[in-house]
């Protein structure tokens, strides 16, 4: 596998359909560009789609007695436990996403011929495999946070659900043979940024919930996701830097 971006014969863009590009020019003036984006059909479709849906799943009731206690004062006080269970069901379903991102991304370095890894701005296997059990580890910390309220880590909740679908884009774009090391570099960059955002997000949570122990724990999770997201920003910008010039 050759980490270089390459000039080929590429048939996807306009300037290389000749006359048929004329055609789809022609065909997009006179039907699309004039015509109402929508006439009101798929908007009303939509609107009754929604309305009619059910959410996706739910967080489940708290399995042991310590958990409906912790999840009974809380609403006596006011506050939705449901709300930081299913954030910490996601949080724990991103991080199992990540270790095999990078498991995936350290097995496409193994695989790649020493000179196409060289030259890619410093990615080296021993920090990918650090970062690896950085982010088995913070499942690890969710998991047991989970425990500790009395909710069930096994249980996939709403927001994990969610997580799971929008991490298929970046476990396909890296697991697919044909993509380059720094490919999928900007795939893990993806994740990072959405990483960081979502331990900031639990913190805060944590924080405002009163679970002050485990958002100081949380905040040392966020410095080593900080330091994943600043590894892998530089190596991305060198790798590309790098073969531009
Ligand atoms: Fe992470
Ligand atoms: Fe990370």
């Amino acid at each position: 596998m050759e980490n270089a971006t390459t000039m080929g014969t590429n048939r996807t863009g306009f300037e290389m359909a000749g006359e048929q590009g004329e055609e789809a020019l022609a065909y997009a003036k006179s039907n699309c560009v004039n015509a109402p984006p929508d006439n009101g059909d798929f908007t009303e479709m939509h609107r009754i789609a929604v309305e009619e849906a059910d959410r996706i799943g739910s967080v489940p009731i708290p399995g042991t007695i310590k958990g409906m206690a912790k999840a009974g004062l809380a609403k006596l006080t006011g506050d939705k436990p449901e709300v930081l269970i299913d954030k910490l069901g996601e949080r724990l379903a991103f991080e199992r996403s990540g270790t095999r991102l990078y498991e995936a991304l350290i097995l496409k370095c193994r695989a790649a011929p020493r000179e196409a890894t060289d030259g890619l701005g410093g990615v080296d296997l021993a920090r990918l495999e650090q970062i690896r059990d950085e982010e088995a580890g913070h499942f690890r910390l969710v998991s047991q946070a989970m425990l500790d309220l009395g909710a069930d880590p096994t249980a996939v909740t709403p927001c994990a659900d969610v997580a799971g679908v929008m991490s298929m884009g970046l476990v396909k774009a890296i697991t697919d043979p044909r993509t380059t090391v720094p490919q999928s570099l900007q795939a893990i960059l993806t994740a990072e940024l959405v990483d960081n955002a979502g331990w900031e997000l639990l913190i805060e949570l944590a924080g405002e919930l009163g679970h002050d122990d485990m958002a100081a724990r949380f905040g040392d999770a966020l410095r080593t996701e900080q330091e994943h997201l600043a590894t892998v920003r530089d190596w991305l910008r060198a790798a590309v830097v790098a073969e531009a010039s």
